[in-house]
């Protein structure tokens, strides 16, 4: 199968691109800096050459900042769909977020947006909803514990493997469209202040955490669990603590 991954650069797309590759794909990386196919979603600008000729487009870009998530994920679909209609891509894989349509955040909305515009549209379609990467946490506390303290609100999540949610991706894309959504989630679910306090103890920062109150409807949102499932479709194996073990054989990962 020939395959376009938009963000085949990015956290997931590099290991969407592997897995796919690995079991004998063609697959094309596109971005705004990748060197074999350059695309911008928020113009439309490379998309046309991009997918010509391509079965499949997997779309596992994503915003640099908030304020641009409605023009990427939301603008950027449609003009992604229009042009797999025009170049006769048969199916659109969209990689979203659990609970995405019941965190009440800004960036939040507009993937809940991305969806509908996926599942309205006339390419057939299949949405992955994933969790947290652990890749995401692991930067964010180094971010964050630059500064030696790490205020961590109280919030339940279910982090998974990227190489783990990629492989949920590839299965899709071989299925073919299903017109629905498959779920992927980590092996366990926890608070963010117990995740905060392991990444803190495996990778030997020195980083104070401290509770950060969340009030109002987010706040209450993330402590009941709103971005978690408890029957996910495919349920991943690996553990926050073990993939950060897994990145130096010291056991002590640079995850900066
Ligand atoms: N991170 C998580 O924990 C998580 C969890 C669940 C679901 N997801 C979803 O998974 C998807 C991928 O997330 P990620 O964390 O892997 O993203 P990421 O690492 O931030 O990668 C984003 C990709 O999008 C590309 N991109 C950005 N702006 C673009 C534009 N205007 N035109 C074309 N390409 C553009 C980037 O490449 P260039 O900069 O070269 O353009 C890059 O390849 C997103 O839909 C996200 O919502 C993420």
């Amino acid at each position: 199968m020939r395959i376009a991954i938009a963000g085949g650069t990015g956290t997931l797309g590099r290991h969407t691109a592997d897995e796919l590759r690995g079991r004998g794909h063609e697959v094309r990386v596109l971005s705004r800096h990748s060197p074999e196919y350059r695309v911008d979603l928020t113009t439309g600008e490379g998309l046309a050459e991009a997918l010509a000729g391509c079965d499949t487009v997997v779309d596992a870009s994503n915003s640099p900042s908030p304020k641009q998530a409605e023009q990427i994920l939301v603008e950027g679909s449609r003009r992604l769909l229009a042009a797999e209609e025009a170049s006769g891509v048969g199916h659109h894989v969209c990689v979203s977020i659990v609970g995405c349509d019941r965190v009440p955040m800004g960036y939040h909305r507009s993937k809940a947006q991305q969806e509908r515009v996926v599942e309205s549209g006339q390419v057939p379609w299949t949405v992955v909803r994933a969790t947290q990467f652990h890749e995401l946490l692991a930067a964010g506390f180094a971010a964050v514990g630059r500064a030696r303290v790490l205020p961590i609100p109280r919030a339940r999540l279910q982090p998974v493997a990227c190489a783990e949610v990629a492989r949920v991706v590839a299965d899709a894309v071989e299925g073919g469209p299903r017109r629905g959504r498959v779920e992927v989630t980590g092996p366990e679910t926890a608070d963010l202040r117990v995740l905060a306090r392991r990444w803190r103890a495996i990778t030997g920062r020195r980083a104070l955490v401290l509770p950060l109150p969340l009030p109002g409807a987010l706040g209450r949102a993330l402590r009941s669990g709103v971005a978690t499932s408890d029957h996910p479709d495919v349920r991943g194996t690996v553990r926050f603590d073990d993939w950060l073990r897994a990145q130096t054989p010291a056991g002590r990962a640079d995850v900066r």
